[in-house]
């Protein structure tokens, strides 16, 4: 109530044209341990090479900072999706091709950012990676820590991740290695005309 929109007199359009590339949300989705932060990474480390200007939001990252105060109940994964699509939308606005790693379980979640974009601004990566693989990975102990019900609310164990049903890009990393998949989004993002 009382709060009018002000309109800025710099357009998003604006800034792409300093930028020379078009802004929009590279969002990946996966169980953890399937390579989200590892594909992300990667990815920022090739678009920097090639002058896009970018930014990443990790989960990891986010939630020591903004989303401290939330933690893996249905609700508080809801409102950490929320928060970043909210930030992801401002750095878009911002000119930046936007980089998110979270797992982002739910599919409502994921498609309430994409409702709060434009159609194009929104691209679903799906990092894709059986639970058996992730497993064995268990790069940060954590499956082991959920097996062992040293942590609640697990995903993949006691809590659950809903697969994308028609994501831009599906990345299946019990196939893939990094650089092949780096090399599928960059191609994607050319052919679709967000980079030159
Ligand atoms: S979510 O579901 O999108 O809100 O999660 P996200 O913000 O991406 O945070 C996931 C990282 O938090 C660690 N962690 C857990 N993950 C899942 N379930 C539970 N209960 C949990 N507790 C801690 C874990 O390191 C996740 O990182 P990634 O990079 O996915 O492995």
């Amino acid at each position: 109530m009382n709060i009018i929109w002000h309109e800025s007199e710099v357009s998003k359009e604006n800034r792409q044209q300093l930028k020379h590339h078009k802004s929009a949300i590279i969002w990946f989705t996966g169980l953890s341990g399937a390579g989200k932060s590892t594909i992300s990474s990667a990815l920022e480390k090739e678009l920097f090479k090639k002058s896009i200007h970018t930014y990443r939001l990790d989960g990891d990252n986010i939630r020591h900072g903004l989303n401290k105060d939330l933690g893996f109940k249905q609700e508080d994964r809801k409102e950490n999706i929320r928060r970043i699509g909210e930030v992801s939308k401002l750095l878009v606005d911002a000119g930046l091709l936007t980089l998110t790693a979270f797992i982002s379980p739910y599919r409502a979640d994921r498609d309430q950012v994409r409702e709060m974009v434009e159609a194009d601004e929104m691209i679903e990566v799906y990092v894709k990676a059986t639970l058996e693989t992730c497993e064995a990975r268990d790069p940060k102990g954590l499956y082991q820590k959920a097996r062992n019900g040293e942590i609640k609310d697990f995903t993949g164990i006691d809590a659950p991740y809903e697969e994308p049903i028609n994501p831009e890009i599906i990345l299946d990393t019990n196939q893939l290695d990094i650089t092949e998949s780096v090399t599928l989004i960059m191609e994607y993002l050319e052919n679709k005309g967000y980079i030159g």
